[in-house]
């Protein structure tokens, strides 16, 4: 039996190495699946397609999209293109018969996403989106820490996203600061903080949410200046359930934060923090300490905290985000093979667009807004 499996790239830009990176790496850390076989590999421009293909180890290459996803040797489609082509791509990619993996966020409309997650039901192939941060071994020891109950009731959960990329006034206009984008801060960052609560409490049953545009236009190629379309800031007050309240803060401009994803989960005996510019590490707050001895405990990720034991024997020796990929490919693997996976398949990201759109109908209307 042919025990590998044919592997399409659409997009070779920051995500598309970083797939290429884990369908290359994910045999050799877990042994246990198909070994992937890079096909072909789709970009824009044909001197550069030629060129991945050569560095990234692909057959052969292509600048229509079109042609890769039809090719009858390639039975998983990579997308990792800018967000307004994974709808078109990751739809027809499924009527071909294709398994997907496409990038978050999942699409820029509503109706582009429920388009996808119907294409994916009809296809009956496994379609799972690019939600990288909840394969982190640290993030599941604290869903096992909340299920052992060890800090007790939760009451509040406190998320932060930020980095500096858009922090200079004078940053040059790019594709992500088109609406055909989405909102901004929260398309190409609130999708990560609510893919974490969706694997550790579920979405948030209601919204509250202020967006803000600090710089409103920027240099563009031509030498002139455009228009700044969506939002580089957003606050949000969210629920999850009666029980618990939150609050979300996202910014694509803040100086000095390179990679936040802080988040502090607050219980009734004790307290969880973690931010993922130290990705290997969590704290710990518990009342059970002796009480001259409380404090914030760190713990280091290690062989303890699965899947690490797969990369490195040793603890502490840490890992790092393109391996959180490899963990992602493979879990995509394991839903493929229809084994139980840890993955936010387009169902589930179907839900995390919707949590979405009521932050931008929230601003709109300046309410809280349900989520059905
Ligand atoms: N999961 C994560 O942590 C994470 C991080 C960054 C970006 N992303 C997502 O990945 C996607 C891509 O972002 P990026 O930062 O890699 O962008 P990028 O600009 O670095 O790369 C995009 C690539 O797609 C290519 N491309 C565009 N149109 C194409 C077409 N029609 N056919 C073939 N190739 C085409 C571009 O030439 C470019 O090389 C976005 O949806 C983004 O939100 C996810």
């Amino acid at each position: 039996m042919d025990n590998s499996i044919g592997v399409g790239l659409i997009g070779t830009g920051y995500m598309g190495k970083c797939h290429a990176l884990a369908w290359t790496g994910v045999k050799a850390v877990f042994g246990d699946r198909p070994r992937p076989r890079l096909v072909h590999l789709a970009e824009v421009d044909a001197g550069l397609a030629a060129r991945r293909a050569e560095e990234f180890g692909f057959e052969r290459s292509t600048v229509d999209w079109r042609v890769l996803v039809t090719d009858p040797d390639v039975e998983v489609v990579s997308i990792t293109t800018p967000n307004a082509f994974h709808a078109e791509m990751a739809v027809a990619a499924l009527e071909a018969g294709k398994h997907v993996w496409c990038e978050k966020p999942m699409a820029v409309t509503l109706a582009d996403a429920e388009r996808m997650t119907a294409a994916a039901r009809a296809s009956g192939k496994t379609a799972v989106l690019g939600y990288n941060y909840i394969q982190n071994p640290m993030i599941r020891q604290i869903g096992a820490i909340l299920a052992e109950g060890t800090i007790g009731t939760v009451n509040h959960v406190r998320l932060e996203m930020d980095e500096d990329f858009m922090a200079d006034p004078e940053a040059p206009f790019f594709w992500k600061n088109e609406l055909a984008a989405g909102y901004g801060a929260i398309d190409d960052f609130g999708v990560h903080p609510l893919s974490l609560l969706q694997v550790l409490f579920g979405l948030p049953s209601r919204v509250f949410a202020n967006l803000s545009k600090p710089y409103p236009d920027r240099p563009n190629r031509e030498g002139g200046r455009r228009s700044v379309e969506n939002w580089d800031v957003s606050s949000i007050l969210f629920e999850l359930g009666p029980e618990i309240s939150g609050l979300m803060a996202l910014s694509r401009t803040a100086w000095g934060r390179k990679g936040r994803i802080a988040l502090q989960i607050f219980g009734s005996k004790g307290s969880i923090a973690y931010d993922q510019e130290r990705l290997n590490e969590l704290q710990l707050y518990v009342t059970s300490d002796k009480p001259s001895e409380q404090g914030f405990r760190t713990i280091l990720s290690g062989p303890r905290h699965p899947p690490y034991d797969r990369f490195v024997p040793a603890a502490g020796h840490t890992l790092g985000f393109n391996d959180l990929k490899i963990i992602e490919c493979h879990e995509l693997l394991r839903a493929i093979a229809g084994e139980p996976a840890r993955v936010i398949d387009f169902e589930s990201g179907l839900q995390i667009e919707q949590a979405v759109h009521a932050m931008g109908q929230s601003h709109r209307e300046q309410r809280w807004v349900e989520i059905d």
